[in-house]
């Protein structure tokens, strides 16, 4: 696990991108609590972090095909994304990032 962020760097219902063993993680604070994904749409590799939250779930901002946070399935026609482990301790937010597989 390492250390990507602290709380308040990332706003409720929002997204931000963090590099995690050279990787490209969207980091998610929701009402339901944190989630991390690969960052890049596999659709046509938008920021999956400037996508909408809702509904414990992701819109891609460019072509909004949806993604689930907790899954990281696509509720659409195109693959999904992996998603990784996401500990908050204290002030500060952890990521392990998996293995590079699909979904
Ligand atoms: S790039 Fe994400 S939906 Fe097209």
């Amino acid at each position: 696990m390492i250390r990507v962020c602290s709380v308040e760097d990332v706003p409720f219902g929002e997204g931000r991108a963090a590099v995690v063993g050279g990787r490209r993680v969207a980091l998610f604070h929701t009402a339901s609590g944190w989630y991390a994904l690969d960052a890049v749409c596999p659709h046509r590799g938008g920021p999956l972090e400037d996508g909408i939250v809702a509904d414990r779930s992701v819109i891609c901002p460019l072509h909004e095909r949806r993604f689930d946070l907790a899954t990281g399935e696509s509720f659409s026609d195109c693959p999904g994304v992996a998603t990784h482990r996401v500990e908050v301790r204290g002030a500060d937010v952890f990521v392990g990032v998996r293995a590079r597989s699909g979904v």
